[in-house]
């Protein structure tokens, strides 16, 4: 058997664990067994690689490997769970340096063997660079080092195009002359600068799909640097990442009722708009009062949003569900799809305190029972609630699927202030009839609620 058969091989296998491994991904229950059959899959991959034989250097191999593994690690340790979205957007920016640095280095030791080379290295060094510096801005408002507001400038938009031209006139160029490395070097250097001005005019609130976008960018990357290199792993594996931040971000735009082209080329989350409607008072209730309702509810649904993962509440919050079950109350918990600030950010955070999957419920499921609910415990959750996006027109949320909490007999709204959430409007849901603010951080107020149960039990 020769060294390109056995190659060819371990990849086809590794290909194979990474499609199940997404395929795992899709659902908690499943998601860590994902986890692992993606990992053993490109463990084999970079083994296949190592060992074929054309390897020159393992001695600068090794030193990445340790640099890398060093700094991933010290960056996943420190890394706090609401900074989540920002990490990814930095090792998507590392990902596609790595395949600008890869195709750089094949076109300055081989050149370009035919034209479809010279193009797929073309799109790949113009899609490379603009996601490399993209997500480093990306990564800079979400973590606020830089201002999370759009940055607009006069005559930004034909600066914009000047630059696209740019690209596109140089690109032909290079395609005709491949040999001109000063043209290359120039593709390169306009997309870096592009994808800076593309993501600046784009406002912190919409920074996760941006992300997501990057994300499948810097698959398409891998892909195309899969032929420039002649490798058919990163072709098929840079296809799946591709194609699945793709479909990501559009799960996620119709979650909030947006399209892509609307998050990516208009402003949006930098109005604070009052509620519509009469204005009321919204009303506060104290935990000890709020104990008394909850002590006599037969049912409960707690909805979780971003607040929740800010306070680190689901711990507490298991335990309140457990006291509550004890007590003889039905205990649910609606999930959002887009509630926190990324995908699945609240099945992770209960799954983390042990809460059993088959009692999350997702919004098409909940919201026929909401009615019969008697109370629902809104944890840190605000646009994802707001009863505006069903009626008010006006409203930047308008359209937007929520979970209707309002409908409950009792709503208990967790949160520290009357601010506004992601989307910067205000939430007429905190001034309804049968809805309760308690004010506090939502894990203080659930321990207190904790502590309430425990001391009525002992007398
Ligand atoms: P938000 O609407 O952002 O509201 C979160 C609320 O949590 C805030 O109003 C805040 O109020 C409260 N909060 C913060 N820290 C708290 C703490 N320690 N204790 C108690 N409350 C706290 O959150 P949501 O309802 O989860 O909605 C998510 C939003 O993000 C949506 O607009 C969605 O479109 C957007 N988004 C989500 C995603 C994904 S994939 N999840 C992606 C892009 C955009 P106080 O400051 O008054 O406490």
């Amino acid at each position: 058997m020769n060294t390109v058969f056995v190659t060819n091989f371990v990849y086809i296998i590794s290909s194979v664990l990474f499609a199940f491994g997404l395929k795992f991904l899709g659902s908690p229950v499943t998601a860590r067994r994902g986890n692992i059959l993606s990992s053993i899959g490109m463990l084999l991959a970079v083994l296949a690689t190592l060992f074929n034989g054309h390897i020159i250097s393992f001695q600068w191999i090794a030193i990445g490997v340790i640099i890398g593994a060093a700094l991933g690690a010290l960056v996943a340790f420190k890394a706090a769970m609401t900074q989540m979205p920002e990490m990814i957007a930095l090792l998507h920016g590392c990902g596609a340096l790595a395949s600008v640095f890869v195709d750089w280095t094949a076109y300055q030791v081989h050149g370009t063997v035919d034209l479809t080379n010279t193009i797929t290295l073309y799109l790949s060094i113009v899609i490379g660079g603009l996601t490399v510096t993209g997500s480093g801005i990306a990564w800079g408002k979400l973590s606020e080092k830089i201002p999370g507001k759009p940055i607009l400038f006069t005559g930004q938009k034909w600066f914009n195009v000047g630059l696209i031209t740019a690209i596109l006139v140089l690109g032909v160029l290079f395609i005709l002359n491949p040999a001109r490395h000063d043209l290359f070097l120039a593709i390169l250097g306009l997309s870096l600068v592009f994808g800076v001005f593309i993501v600046i005019p784009i406002g912190g609130a919409d920074m996760p799909v941006v992300i997501s976008v990057l994300n499948s960018y810097s698959g398409i990357v891998a892909c195309t640097t899969g032929f420039v290199i002649h490798n058919t792993l990163l072709i098929v594996v840079g296809s799946l990442v591709g194609a699945n931040g793709m479909i990501l971000s559009i799960i996620m735009c119709k979650a909030m009722n947006r399209s892509i082209g609307n998050v990516i080329f208009g402003a949006f989350g930098s109005v604070v708009k009052k509620a519509a409607g009469e204005k009321k008072e919204a009303k506060a209730i104290s935990v000890e009062d709020a104990f008394l309702v909850l002590e006599n509810a037969k049912s409960l649904v707690f909805i979780p949003g971003y607040g929740m993962a800010v306070a680190q509440a689901q711990h507490a919050v298991r335990e309140l569900s457990e006291l509550m079950e004890k007590n003889g109350c039905d205990v649910k918990f609606a999930i959002h799809p887009v509630a926190g600030r990324m995908p699945g950010h609240m099945n992770v955070l209960l799954a983390e305190a042990n809460i059993s999957y088959d009692k999350l419920l997702e919004m098409d499921a909940i919201n026929p029972l909401m009615e019969t609910v008697d109370v629902a415990i809104v944890i840190g959750a605000n646009d994802v609630v707001n009863p505006a996006s069903r009626h008010d027109k006006s409203s930047p949320i308008y359209g937007m699927p929520i979970i209707n909490a309002d409908k409950a007999k009792t709503v208990f709204v967790l949160k520290r202030s009357m601010a506004t959430g992601f989307a910067g409007i205000e939430n007429e849901l905190f001034y309804y009839d049968n809805c309760r603010m308690i004010f506090g951080d939502a894990k203080q107020t659930i321990q207190a609620l904790v502590a309430e149960f425990k001391s009525s039990q002992q007398h």
